[in-house]
């Protein structure tokens, strides 16, 4: 068991409280809260867009930079902070904000259908960017196992698809299907929608 599940019941946790490789503060740090990146042209391929067959890795500024396994990702604590990884390079796709990518795992009983048939075990795999107006969905929760934007208090349920709770966005989190492969996470298959905010 890692040791750093959040306590039941505790309020949302912040960059302040959470684990570095946990949420989005890992980001934050290495700067790249910058305005919304365009990653259809870039052929840079630590910015290029996730692709089915990418790994899940830690981000190489994280205390442990490597491919995810389902035994890092402990049940109902706070999501952690990943990013694609090219398996044959071995290039982390961590150069974009819009790459963050936020996994949880939940129990299998509490999802709904669609978001079973894209999880592995009750790892649920989602952008981290706010549909909103982008920030960087950044806190938990623990209490609800909802996902919070520190901006303007968005909350999603990851159960549900991301489906908004409150807060003033109007769509989910696009989500991403995940499968296991040699005991690595490996995504499998396209957002489920467009990532970021809607265009102004
Ligand atoms: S940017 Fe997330 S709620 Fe506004």
């Amino acid at each position: 068991m890692r040791s750093d599940t959040p306590p039941d019941g505790s309020a949302p946790e912040t960059c302040a409280s959470a684990p570095r490789r946990r949420l989005l503060c890992a980001a934050v740090a290495a700067g790249l809260g910058a305005p919304l990146l365009s990653l259809a042209a870039d052929t840079d391929p630590s910015k290029m867009p996730a692709q089915p067959g990418d790994r899940l890795a830690f981000a190489s500024w994280d205390e442990d930079p490597r491919p995810v396994t389902p035994a890092d990702v402990v049940l109902d604590a706070a999501p952690l902070s990943v990013y694609p990884q090219d398996g044959a390079s071995g290039v982390t796709r961590e150069n974009s904000r819009l790459n963050q990518i936020l996994l949880l795992r939940l129990d299998p009983a509490s999802l709904d259908d669609a978001t079973r048939a894209r999880a592995i075990d009750g790892i649920v795999a989602y952008s981290a960017i706010c549909t909103h107006a982008a920030c960087a969905v950044s806190e938990w929760a623990a209490d609800k196992r909802h996902l919070v934007c520190p901006c303007h208090s968005s909350e999603y349920d990851p159960a549900k698809g991301a489906a908004r709770v409150t807060g003033p966005t109007a769509r989910p989190l696009p989500a991403l299907p995940i499968k296991l492969v040699a005991d690595k996470l490996v995504i499998d298959g396209p957002f489920s929608a467009a990532l970021g905010a809607p265009a102004p």
